[in-house]
């Protein structure tokens, strides 16, 4: 009996997904004891025929012939249920063995029903909201044959000038995590062969968003106490939640590529996290450990799949050189071997080995995609996303009977609304901003006028255009168009300007060095506010930017990032105010680029910048620039005002194996109903490794009534307080711990306890 409660004490302490991993598939085992060594590397090949947005160069031949051959496991870039039946078709009557394909696809925010971009949803602080915009999306995907999505991207990104901050959450680890968790739930559900479900990718491991100088694709270079500590929680919080397979990243590690490094995809991904998924290279990004100096192509498919590599994606470096690697001794047909059952194993997870066509229901698409409850959801998505920036002499909410000027390049422009990378989603369908005015406010009289091009800078809207025309730079000359918005301004009594990135400004390969708002769009704000009229700026990007002129000028700014299919509507409802803003920023506002890398969780140094920051030398700070960024993570305004109170500790002392609470009183003081995060921060005063001046712990998004208050309370336990040491090892350490609680990371100290020995 001893033994026996033994056993299941270990089991459990193993964990679920270390046992799936030994536990071997019969239908699986048997369909691999038939395979040859040729047909098990078939498996690990992933092509696309093309039809979806390519990012690299290369686009696969002769998919049919080679899916015939059994030389192909999976195919992205193909949809609809009809396309997918044919490929599926393929694969199962006209190869030997008959094996189903998995159908790839990169649905980062929304299939046709395109919500806001990851960093705007991730701003709405509302977990449930961000699962639900994942089911939703799996739902629409799978109705169009896609079984397996390249989503979540969970990288921490410190540095704005990298254009993917817009696809992740932001900068950091602990709302990062939840974020990502939330995400994968949503795509896999609770069983992946509901055909409703997909099976998720976490992306991109590792580290991919720590990019030298904010260049997409550039090496990375970093401790490994800041990895465990800062940047890998998120994908490990996906592997504890199950994701079914992970993305190797571009760049490398230790100097060593992701895709070829075994001490990430084996020591780390599989043997102390215990992953039993597969693991699938990104866009040639084996080939590309060519070109980082790591050898010939046959050399760098060994390296990757003796790393713990499974698929490769598009390249075939796997397809064309992994025999004959075998052959001269360099990998074994165990490693091959190892990485079929994967790909075989995530098959049978999906059902498709059961039921090829589980995927192909023709009725569905028409019954599951773009229906009017989705897009209810995406509008609802998309108020929740905005951020309240900066509040002037309440200009808004404004009446639904003004008289405006809705001015802009951003302001009736279908091509900008979905954002980067939602390949999937159609931007003809999409609101624009002017339309969702005149569908809220009928009565309002509103009267647009362009005002400025995004850019005028005819280079650089070439470089941004690739996917379509993003910039479109007017036969009107710049004066004429300024004109044309000052006529316009003149005759209304407010001016709303829709200004900022146009969508591929941020995203894949969309660095930036200068993060401020285009010159054009700069001048014609400037003018804007010279007629003396009250300004609304409606700001659109897929990062943050360096606004600190606009925040110097006597206007209001609402953050709408790309806010999806239903844009207009959404802007629309939190202009007129049927919604009132609850976002808050989910990754640091600089100043100037000059403060990049920049993130509250920073370490105070020894010696700290002056609180009151004014410039003291010898001191960590600039000649020219505070230390404190434009506006924090966390930050967001709402219609109301919040005020916090009656901060309280249950217990000044906490022992390792108990728990405290901590509480604040929060009141609605101002004149609208609302919604308010209240986050939790810690610090940690004396560790054995230098602490950052604060941690998020925990939050709560809190609805309040005009004059009502709430008393939110966090339960800390020592689990919470813990850190990796210098020893890679994840310990708390007895001491004092502050904390603070507040609307922002800006929060003001609020008391403290001890954590006994
Ligand atoms: C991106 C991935 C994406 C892949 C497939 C790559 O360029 O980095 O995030 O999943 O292409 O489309």
């Amino acid at each position: 009996m001893k033994n026996f409660n033994l056993s299941v004490a270990l089991l459990f302490f193993i964990g679920l997904s270390g046992l799936q991993a030994q536990e071997k598939i019969p239908e699986v085992e048997e369909l691999l004891s038939k395979m040859t060594l040729e047909e098990k590397i078939g498996q690990l090949n992933l092509l696309t025929p093309g039809g979806g947005v390519a990012t690299g160069s290369v686009v696969s031949e002769d998919v049919e012939a080679k899916i015939k051959a059994g030389n192909v496991g999976g195919v992205f870039g193909v949809s609809s249920p009809e396309k997918v039946r044919q490929a599926q078709e393929i694969a199962v009557k006209s190869s030997r063995l008959g094996i189903p394909l998995l159908i790839g696809s990169d649905i980062i925010h929304g299939y046709k029903t395109t919500f806001p971009i990851p960093l705007g949803l991730s701003s709405s602080w509302d977990l449930e909201l961000i699962k639900e915009s994942a089911q939703i999306a799996a739902k629409e995907a799978t109705a169009d044959g896609i079984n397996w999505n390249f989503s979540p991207m969970v990288d921490i990104a410190r540095d704005p000038r990298w254009g993917r901050i817009a696809e992740g959450a932001g900068e950091d680890p602990y709302y990062g995590s939840q974020v990502a968790k939330a995400m994968v739930q949503g795509y896999q559900g609770e069983n992946l062969t509901q055909p409703n479900t997909m099976m998720s990718t976490v992306k991109h491991m590792a580290l991919y968003g720590a990019a030298e100088a904010g260049r997409d694709y550039n090496s990375v270079d970093m401790s490994r106490l800041k990895m465990f500590n800062e940047y890998l929680p998120p994908y490990k919080a996906v592997v504890d939640a199950g994701v079914g397979s992970v993305m190797t990243s571009f760049n490398d590690i230790d100097g060593i590529p992701a895709s070829g490094n075994k001490w990430l995809l084996t020591d780390l991904l599989r043997e102390k996290w215990g992953f039993d998924g597969f693991v699938v290279s990104d866009y040639t990004s084996v080939n590309e450990m060519i070109a980082h100096g790591m050898g010939d192509l046959q050399a760098v498919s060994a390296l990757a799949i003796n790393a713990g590599l499974d698929m490769d994606m598009v390249g075939e470096g796997f397809l064309t050189t992994l025999k004959k690697s075998v052959d001269e001794g360099k990998v074994s047909e165990e490693q091959i071997t190892k990485a079929a059952r994967r790909i075989l194993e995530a098959k049978h997870k999906l059902g498709l080995l059961e039921d090829p066509y589980l995927y192909s229901d023709e009725s569905r698409p028409e019954k599951d995609i773009l229906t009017e409850e989705n897009k209810k959801f995406a509008r609802k998505a998309a108020t929740r996303s905005f951020v309240f920036l900066k509040k002037h002499e309440n200009t808004l909410p404004l009446a639904k009977n003004s008289n405006i000027a809705l001015i802009g390049p951003l302001a009736d422009n279908k091509n900008n609304m979905l954002g980067t990378w939602a390949p999937t989603g159609d931007p003809s369908l999409s609101i624009p901003i002017l339309q969702g005015f005149k569908n809220v406010a009928p009565n309002a009289t509103i009267k647009y006028a362009k005002g400025a091009n995004i850019s005028n800078d005819s280079t650089f809207a070439k470089k941004v255009n690739v996917f379509g025309e993003r910039i479109s730079i007017s036969d009107k000359s710049s004066d004429a168009l300024l004109q044309e918005a000052l006529d316009v301004a003149n005759a209304s009594d407010i001016i709303v300007a829709v200004v900022g990135e146009a969508t591929e400004m941020s995203g894949e390969a969309a660095s930036r060095t200068d993060i401020t708002i285009p010159d054009s769009q700069k001048k014609l704000i400037r003018e804007l506010v010279n007629t003396g009229k009250p300004v609304v700026l409606v700001l659109m990007s897929g990062r943050p930017l360096d606004i600190s002129e606009e925040m110097n000028l006597p206007v209001s700014i609402l953050q709408i990032w790309h806010p999806g299919i239903e844009a207009g509507n959404a802007v629309a409802d939190v202009i007129f105010g049927d919604y009132n803003p609850s976002g808050k920023l989910t990754a640091t506002w600089p100043r100037s680029v000059g403060q990049i890398p920049i993130y509250y969780g920073v370490k105070t140094t020894g010696r700290p910048g002056p609180e009151s920051g004014d410039f003291q030398k010898f001191k960590t700070n600039y000649l020219d620039s505070p230390n404190t960024p434009l506006l924090p993570f966390g930050y967001g305004l709402s219609y109301t005002s919040f005020e916090y109170s009656d901060v309280k500790v249950s217990s000044k002392e906490m022992s390792a194996s108990a728990s405290i609470e901590i509480s604040a009183t929060v009141t609605n003081t101002g004149n609208y109903d609302g919604e308010e995060v209240v986050q939790l921060y810690i610090h940690d005063k004396v560790r054995s490794i230098t602490p950052p001046v604060k941690e998020l712990k925990g939050f709560q998004k809190i609805t309040l009534k005009k004059g009502e208050s709430k008393t939110v309370t966090f339960t800390v336990t020592a689990e919470d307080l813990k850190f990796y040491n210098s020893q890679l090892e994840y310990v708390f350490e007895p001491g004092e711990f502050e904390f603070f609680i507040a609307g922002s990371s800006d929060a003001e100290f609020a008391g403290s306890f001890t954590l006994k020995k």
